[in-house]
């Protein structure tokens, strides 16, 4: 007996085969043409002020004022990446109470500890605690894993700019040897292995790296009555700059630096990422996209997917575990699976992020990860 759908006529083939290759088309293409035109071009740097902030990058010393900076931290933790090589330094912004969320992050992606022979330290970045018994929590956590470095400032959404800039001073002075830098939202996912290979990849040309999910020529909000509003005098420009979104991305060393040194002359009160962004500029760094970050978006878990992309946002922590239990044992998947996995979950992903059909315009969610 014959199959119905070896009846088909040659037309009808063409126009299936049209129509699986339109679909791979549409759900791949944006993303080749994004990381095709978010080529950060190498800039010349005839701009004095960047001149100036680059060479003063490279100056940094930051051995004679260790003694006072300690005093910004009330855990400073200046041993934990003393005597290591440290390839990959991760920093995971969290909250004083989600004590049990460290836990399963410290179980979980955050387990692995080398990438070939490469090491990798990871430390979680805390506020101030509410209250004194959370507080003698977090130090007992402290004591017992040592990878917490909490600086003297309010735990607030509205605070993240100067708990990055905390964070980034933490690194110059206390953690000059790490290569790169991964900033990364608790909520996140991060594959160790995959982002790994791809930094060593970089080896020779490891300068000037950020790198993320880059977000482009965004809008800052003019709406008074919002609660991110920007008025022209606190950001005169049209656009932010391009700026990798703040749920996962990589800094080399130097431009963790340059950041550092360009965040005392940037006064705008605008969303941490973009604070990141803005200081990049001013040292002559452009971003690098990289749609293996899913920026603010989660992405729904494939087995094969989650073992090529870099970063899935807003991973709660049953879904941690599981994902953990399933990945952990890094089951090969072919090109072909790794395809596939890709597909479906980039198609799913899309899926959930319309299924509610609202009528409103659906805000890409990027903008705030
Ligand atoms: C340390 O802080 C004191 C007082 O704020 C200041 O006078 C001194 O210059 C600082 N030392 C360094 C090395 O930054
Ligand atoms: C990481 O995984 C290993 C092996 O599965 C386990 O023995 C170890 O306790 C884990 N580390 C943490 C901090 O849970
Ligand atoms: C982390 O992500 C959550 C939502 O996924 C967001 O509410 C929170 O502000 C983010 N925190 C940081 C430090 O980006």
């Amino acid at each position: 007996m014959q199959l119905p759908c070896c009846k088909l006529r040659t037309h009808q083939w063409c126009f299936l085969l049209f129509n699986v290759l339109l679909f791979h088309a549409l759900l791949f293409g944006a993303d080749f043409v994004e990381e095709y035109l978010l080529q950060p071009f190498q800039g010349t740097y005839t701009d004095v002020k960047v001149l100036e902030v680059r060479e003063r990058a490279r100056k940094l010393d930051m051995t004679t004022a260790r003694g006072n900076i300690t005093q910004q931290y009330a855990i400073s933790n200046p041993e934990a990446c003393s005597g290591k090589d440290i390839f990959l330094l991760v920093l995971v912004f969290s909250v004083p109470d989600s004590a049990d969320h460290r836990e399963t992050i410290r179980r979980t992606w955050a387990n692995r500890t080398h990438v070939k022979e490469f090491l990798i330290r990871t430390l979680f970045v805390l506020g101030s605690a509410p209250s004194l018994s959370t507080q003698d929590t977090v130090l007992r956590e402290a004591e017992l894993h040592g990878d917490i470095v909490q600086g003297r400032l309010i735990e607030s959404p509205n605070n993240l700019t100067p708990k990055t800039i905390l964070a980034m001073q933490w690194v110059v002075t206390y953690c000059p040897i790490a290569r790169f830098i991964l900033q990364a939202n608790e909520t996140a996912f991060v594959n160790f292995a995959t982002l790994g290979d791809y930094l060593l990849t970089l080896r020779r040309h490891k300068e000037d790296l950020y790198v993320g999910r880059v977000v482009h020529q965004e809008m800052p909000d003019r709406d008074p009555s919002s609660p991110h509003f920007l008025s022209l005098n606190q950001y005169p420009d049209k656009y932010f700059p391009d700026y990798c979104a703040g749920s996962a991305f990589v800094l080399s060393q130097d431009v963790a630096r340059k950041v550092f040194v360009a965040s005392a002359g940037v006064h705008s009160p605008v969303p941490y990422d973009v604070f990141v962004g803005l200081c990049a500029r001013k040292a002559g760094v452009a971003p690098t996209h990289s749609a293996r970050f899913s920026g603010g978006r989660h992405i729904r878990y494939n087995a094969c997917c989650y073992q090529f992309i870099f970063s899935s946002a807003d991973v709660g922590d049953d879904q941690l575990a599981s994902i953990w239990q399933d990945l952990r044992d890094e089951k090969s998947c072919s090109l072909l699976e790794t395809y596939y996995g890709l597909v479906a979950c980039k198609a799913l992903t899309y899926l959930d992020k319309f299924s509610f059909f609202s009528t409103g315009i659906i805000r890409d969610a990027d903008s705030h990860g």
